[in-house]
């Protein structure tokens, strides 16, 4: 019996998220769920959209399935995502982007895995204004930092049977920033001579990418670089409906899909579950039920083949309800 903090979210995340269990439950893993809800629903009565409760749970659980929280605007607080991968050092920020049959995109077979450092460089949220006229934001990149996200990088490739790690950065204009970045890249990979180390600056990485993302498998990178590509390559795989992720630290791991709360769609049985559940296959594999994961992820797959059971945003008409009834079908065939 696993214990897994079940954070709901708030906008469609109650929906996604309750979703995602529902199937893992179907896998027949055995999962008690400490459901906690956090986000606007919450700030009433807690006064704060990520209430201690909500951090406590997870940190006894190590492992949370978390929906999307809406970030509130212009009231004071900073996006409760960013202030929960920092409080729980949840370092690396893993979004792969993986071509499915039966969802239209302008690549077939992609298979790219991006790896993002996920508590400095652009997002340290040190910015202030000089005088009235200029701003200014202060990108921190540390040798601890660069050397650890390489570092799961690199191991990751290994598990995965990947061969090559890309290093993505801007090292000849930012040359003490991503210039350590790239010195630290250089220096982990000695550690790993079955796999091969390039780089690649950010500018032609987007090119590249877009001409052939086949030339690509794992990918590492500063937080900012790793925003961006990571919505580019799950624009090349069919979009945000199909784009799992996980924040990982030493010890915790959160996993979640890509997405927002879309807010318009709400409440409505309209919310596309997949990327939530395939963020929960991504969490099987993390606590080791390898055999679980494959079934759910087959299931997934078979669904969204087959076509007849989707939602509108990947182009039908089923409800939240009806695809993870579908895919709960095909778990138990
Ligand atoms: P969004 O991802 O919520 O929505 C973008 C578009 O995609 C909308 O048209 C929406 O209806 C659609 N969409 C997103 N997920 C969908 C799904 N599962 N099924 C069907 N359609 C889907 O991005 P947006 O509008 O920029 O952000 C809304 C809120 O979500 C903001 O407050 C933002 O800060 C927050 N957010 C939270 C994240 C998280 O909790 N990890 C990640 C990204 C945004």
């Amino acid at each position: 019996m696993y214990n897994i903090t079940l954070v709901l979210g708030d906008g469609i995340g109650p929906e996604v998220s309750k979703a995602a269990a529902r199937v893992v439950d179907a896998t027949g893993v055995s999962v008690q769920w400490d459901v906690v809800e956090a986000g606007a629903d919450v700030m009433d009565e807690y006064g704060t959209p990520l209430p201690e409760h909500v951090l406590d749970s997870i940190r006894k659980n190590k492992v949370a399935l978390k929906g999307p929280i809406t970030t509130p605007i212009g009231c004071g607080f900073r996006s409760v995502n960013v202030a929960l991968r920092k409080e729980l050092d949840l370092y690396t920020n893993l979004r792969p982007a993986h071509s499915y049959e039966g969802i239209s995109s302008r690549y077939q077979d992609v298979d790219l895995v991006i790896v993002r450092e996920n508590t400095e460089g652009l997002y340290s949220g040190i910015e202030h204004w000089v005088g009235n006229d200029a701003a200014e934001t202060i990108k921190i990149i540390t040798r601890k930092a660069s050397e650890r996200i390489v570092r799961f990088a690199f191991d990751y490739a290994r598990e995965n049977g990947r061969k090559k790690v890309t290093a993505v950065h801007k090292a000849n204009i930012q040359k003490y920033t991503d210039g350590l970045f790239l010195e630290c890249a250089r220096k982990v990979a000695e550690e790993y001579n079955d796999i091969e180390l390039e780089d690649v600056i950010i500018d032609a990485m987007c090119m590249n990418l877009v001409i052939n993302p086949h030339q690509f498998g794992v990918m590492v990178m500063p937080n900012f670089y790793g925003d961006i590509l990571s919505d580019l390559c799950a624009g090349m795989v069919g979009g945000l409906g199909v784009a799992p992720g996980a924040n990982i630290g030493k010890e915790i791991a959160v996993f979640e899909p890509v997405h927002g709360s879309a807010p318009t769609i709400a409440g409505q049985n309209k919310a596309n579950p997949v990327a939530c559940m395939l963020s929960a296959v991504m969490m099987l594999h993390h606590i080791g039920e390898h055999e679980a994961a494959k079934r759910m992820h087959d299931a997934i797959a078979a669904v969204l083949a087959d076509g007849k059971n989707v939602t509108a945003d990947l182009g039908g008409n089923a409800g939240t309800s009806d695809i993870t009834d579908a895919i709960i079908a095909k778990l138990q065939k």
